[in-house]
Formats: C-alpha cells, structure tokens, sequence
C-alpha cells in the first residue's frame, strides 16, 4: 500500500523509510533507521526529484504511481548518483520510457558508470544556473560539488521558493509519520544525527559546503527539501547556522570532549580524573570510550566540542587499535578549528601520545598542548600535579579576563573612552524608506543576539533622519561593507544629513531586497532585511531589537572592520593650520573652530559627541 505524504498543494514526497539497515554507506550506524526522500512536482509537467534505496524499491514505486493519478512522469531531476538516490532509476525508466532525465554532464558520467540504461536518447543536461519552466514553476539548476560527491547538484524551485538540497540538510533518523522539522522535538531529538550525518558524510568538504551556502544565500528560499530526513519550512535558520558553524570548523559548543582507550581502566581513570578537575572549573566535559562508543558519534561530538582530549595506551608500540582509528577518521574529516590535549599511557614504552601529536599535528589549525600526560601503567598520586595542570592548561582558555586588579580600586571607576575604541565594530549602511524617500547612513552597531528565530540589534543615533524614519516605518536594511570600500562611500552615506540630500544620487542600479527597501550593492558583501520588534530609548541614541527576514552574500570579501577603517580608509587627519583655533573631531577630522566647545555638541559630519573632539 502506498505511503504518502503533501509537501504543498502541488508537492508530494514519495519516499520511503528504512528502519532495517545496519550501517548507512556499510559504515555508520543508524539505530533510528533513515529516510530516503523523493519528491514529485505535478505542474502542466510532472517532474520527480530523485529515486530512493534499492531496500524501499517497492513502495516507492507505488508511491510514485499513486500521487502522479494515471499522468505520465515528464522528467526525472538526478542531483545525486550515489545508490541511496538512484538505484530505482532502472525501474521508473521500465515503467515510464517516456522520462526526460535532468541532470548535469557529471551525473550523466556518473549514471553511465553505475548502471546500462539507454540515457543519452533521454537526457536533458543543464549547467549551472540553468532553468526549465514546468508550467506554473520554473527551476533552476544549482551544481554543489563534494556535497557529498563531486556531481552532486541541487534545484531551486523559484516559484515555489523551495530548495531541493540533495544530501544537504539532511540527516540520519526514520521520520516516523512526520514530515517537517518543526513536528518534532528537533534540537532535542534530531540535531546530534543531524550533525553525526553532516560530520561524517560531508565533514570533509567544509569550503565546497561554504561555497554552496554562499550559493543557497542569493535565493530566496521558504522551504528545503533534503534527500534524508525532514523537510524544513519554517526556522530555516535553525540548520543553516550550523552548516555555517559546521562548515567552517567552527565549534558549537565551549567544553571538552574526552575520547579514551584503555586496555584494564588506567587511563580511562586518568580521563575520568582530568573530566573531574575540568568540572571543578566549571567546564562542561564529555567522555566516550573509543573501544564502545561507534567512531561516528565521536567524530560528531568533535565538531561539537572546542576542545578535543585524546586519552590513549600504546599497544603493539602504537596507538591502541580503536584510538588509531579513530585519529584517522578525524583527520580524514579535516578536523581543525580545536585546542588538543594529550594523555599517554605504556607500561615500557609509551608512544601513543607522539603519534596522536603526530598524525593530528599535521592538520591546519589544530593547537596541541605542548605537554602530554605520559603514564606507566598507572596514575600515581605524585603524577596528579600532571593533571592538574593540564586541567589549568585547558582551564584557562575559559577563564574569565583577568580585568582590572582588585586591588586597583581607583581604575573600576573610571571610563576610558578609548578603550571603546578597542571594542571590535564593523561598519555598515543603514536604509530605510518612508513613503518615497530612501534615506540611508552609515552605523557601527550591529549585533546578532539570537539564531533561532534570527534577531539583530542596532543602535542609531537619533540626529540621523534614517532613525526617524525606522522608528516610523519599522523596518530597516543592513548592507555589510567589506574592505573594499573607499572613504567616498563613508563620506556619501555619514558626511551628510538625508534631509537635504539624496544619499543614493549617483548610485547606478536601484537595487530593493524584498521589503522594498534599497540596499547597496557596491563595497559590500551582504545583505540584511529586518523588521522591528522593540526599541529602547538610550539617550543620544535607540537600540532597535529587530527580526531579520531575509538575508543574502553578495560576495566573500572580508567585512570591514572599525579598526581597518581607521588604519586603512580614513584619510589621516591634516596638521591644522597654525592660526586655527578650535576643536577637532577625532573621528571624521571636522574643525569647530573657537575657544569653547558645549558639552553637548554633536559633529555635523559624524554625529559623535564632544567626548570625541579635542582642542587644536
Ligand atoms: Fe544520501 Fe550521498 O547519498
């Protein structure tokens, strides 16, 4: 009997479950089973992306059948060849001979590789950014090689606003009559497969997955369709900002993870012991046993975790066998990114602690601890100070800042203003719209304070008209500026006040995100539409707390920071003239010329206060 389930009105999902599988790909355990996911599209062309597992052949051919109701399939959309996606291509090609097979030179390679089907008299091949309109939905065709596998593609469905991933976003676990991400618990039930799929599957591959994040950031995207797990339509964010995390080895979490291997509980009792000193200070620690734990949890929880503890005897004058390759996984999976420490153990010659130095030292930005606990057999009490100090060692990486010494009174209660100044800002181009007026000015202040949903606060000084404007409209624009950007842009968007002056005259394209409102395109790398949810009344200025709905890269360029801008775009300010009296602005170089400045003056230019300015 088939097992359905509606996606949207004119979306089906068509695959199946499989709850009988040992180890996914022969290697990793599933003991919640795994999804294969297929979807069909029934527009004035029926179009089915991607098949499923030889295991659930079956009934997903019977699922295909019922949901397309007596129509032909038009096409077959191949993203991925791998054999959990295209193993029943044979099948759907016995009983639709008919079928348009969709899919870029690399599949096409790939299909002929793994199966003798006659494909080239039904091949239709796109390239990237390629489209085929369907009817109502026009597709567009995204290639996201080593994600997982080099001819991987995924599909944009730009009427829908749907992103068909392939193996992206997917994750390990059956969906148990559910379909979407948020009909479950899934930070609670789903995010460590999640990550244990990602980390083992794709862990490997972080710059491709950045580049097709990168991707992914120019759509416009509602819903995602993976080819495992569920399918997300709301919170998008939630798995996005870690495959942003994941991607890039950016730890999730502030703790250590302890992975040992011991032969009769020595050195799991020296892993146990240092675990205890790290709780004493207040970090949070994770232990597994190599020999028990399955390598793939481990590798999960490794990019997970910020430190990496590896405990290990030697055995047959190497690393013990379940350590070794465990070692090699992680460097397989390109670990990097982690502070390591080392805990050795041998009754006449212990060498683990050197070859984990070895085979792990070889990996980019892995800082191992320059001393190793080196064991004979067994911990003894005079051997505890190695520990201790490892823990300190660890220990201080979370340590709070020293600060100011205590016994230095005088200090707590004074204000440098230029240690604000050591703060690290970016900078960016605030635009607003009211009516038709575009206005825009430049700010330092842009803060994410939550992921899930995405929030951002800002700070604006109310001198500026786009502050009125926000607190009237309620919605804004952040464009991101990079290091590329010249002081021009500075001056156009913070020199001059928006009342009096077209702040976008002169700038090429009128370029809208989706609130209508402008953003700038040009010395930028991204791009952030928001809408306020409440502001606060701090003086001089407002702190809005906003919800960003929708987001975009325009480019890999480093974000400019407020120290580079200072170093390396602000014209050094001029010696002034001998005969000047006055005041000079220490931010933007403005005069005020005279005996006397007011406290409460406030630069034209820059709309700093007088805190900022010092006498000629
Ligand atoms: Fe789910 Fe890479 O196959």
């Amino acid at each position: 009997m088939y097992c359905i389930k509606k996606v949207t009105d004119d979306l089906i999902w068509v695959g199946a479950n499989d709850r009988r599988l040992a180890f996914f790909e022969g290697v990793y355990s599933v003991p919640a089973g795994v999804s294969y996911n297929s979807y069909l599209l029934t527009d004035e062309k029926t179009v089915l992306f991607d098949t499923v597992d030889k295991a659930v052949r079956q009934r997903f051919l019977e699922n295909v059948e019922t949901a397309l109701k007596g129509r032909k399939l038009d096409y077959l959309v191949v993203q991925h060849v791998e054999p959990d996606h295209s193993a029943v291509i044979p099948d759907l090609i016995r009983l639709h001979p008919e079928i348009k097979i969709v899919c870029s030179a690399r599949v096409l390679e790939f299909i002929k590789q793994f199966y003798d089907f006659d494909i080239d008299s039904r091949v239709h091949l796109v390239e990237e950014n390629d489209t085929l309109n369907i009817g109502k939905h026009t597709l567009k065709f995204i290639m996201a090689p080593m994600v997982h596998w080099p001819e991987v593609m995924m599909t944009y469905d730009s009427t829908a606003k749907i992103l068909f991933s392939a193996d992206a976003f997917g994750c390990f676990g059956a969906l148990n009559g559910a379909l979407f991400a948020d009909e479950v618990d899934f930070a609670k039930d789903y995010m460590d497969e999640t990550r244990r799929y990602y980390s083992n599957i794709v862990g490997k591959y972080g710059t491709q997955v950045e580049s097709a994040l990168d991707k992914a950031s120019a759509l416009n995207i509602e819903m995602i369709c993976p080819l495992h797990g569920f399918v997300w339509r709301s919170n998008l964010n939630e798995i996005i900002s870690k495959y942003t995390l994941w991607s890039r080895y950016e730890p999730e979490e502030r703790g250590v993870m302890i992975a040992y291997a011991s032969v009769y509980g020595n050195t799991e009792n020296a892993a146990e012991i240092l675990a205890c000193r790290l709780r004493d200070k207040g970090i949070k620690t994770v232990i597994f046993d190599v020999s028990v734990t399955p390598a793939s949890e481990i590798v999960s929880a490794a990019f997970k975790w910020s430190h990496l503890v590896f405990a290990s005897t030697t055995y047959n004058a190497g690393i013990f066998v379940t350590m070794e390759a465990l070692i090699n996984d992680l460097s397989a999976h390109n670990i990097q990114n982690r502070r390591v420490a080392i805990i050795e153990n041998g009754s006449w010659a212990p060498t683990s602690g050197g070859l984990i130095r070895e085979i792990l030292g070889k990996r980019e930005k892995i800082d191992i601890l320059e001393n190793n606990v080196s064991i004979l057999s067994g911990l003894k009490a005079a051997q505890l100070s190695d520990i201790e100090s490892m823990a300190d060692a660890i220990g201080a990486d979370f340590a709070a800042p020293a600060g100011v010494a205590q016994n230095n009174r005088a200090a707590l209660n004074t204000v440098d203003p230029a240690v604000m100044f050591k703060l690290s800002y970016g900078l960016f181009i605030l635009t607003a719209r009211d009516g038709n007026k575009d206005n825009g000015c430049i700010i330092n202040t842009v803060m994410q304070i939550t992921s899930s949903p995405v929030k951002i606060t800002i700070g604006v000084n109310k001198a500026n008209y786009t502050h009125d404007m926000i607190l009237k409209t309620g919605k804004f624009n952040i464009s991101v500026l990079s290091e590329a950007a010249p002081f021009r842009v500075f001056q156009q968007f913070g020199f001059q006040s928006g009342k009096d002056t077209d702040k976008f005259a002169g700038n090429g394209e009128v370029l809208r995100a989706e609130n209508g409102i402008r953003y700038v395109s040009e010395w930028t790398n991204g791009v952030i539409s928001a809408e306020v949810k409440e502001s606060i009344d701090c003086g001089t200025h407002t702190l809005f707390i906003a919800e960003v709905n929708q987001a975009f890269s325009l480019s890999r360029d480093p974000s400019v920071t407020y120290q580079y801008y200072f170093d390396n775009i602000k014209p050094k300010p001029q010696p002034p003239k001998a005969n000047k009296k006055g005041f000079v602005c220490k931010i933007c170089g403005y005069v005020h010329e005279g005996d006397t400045l007011p406290d409460d003056f406030v630069c034209p230019l820059c709309k700093h206060g007088a805190q900022d300015f010092e006498r000629i």
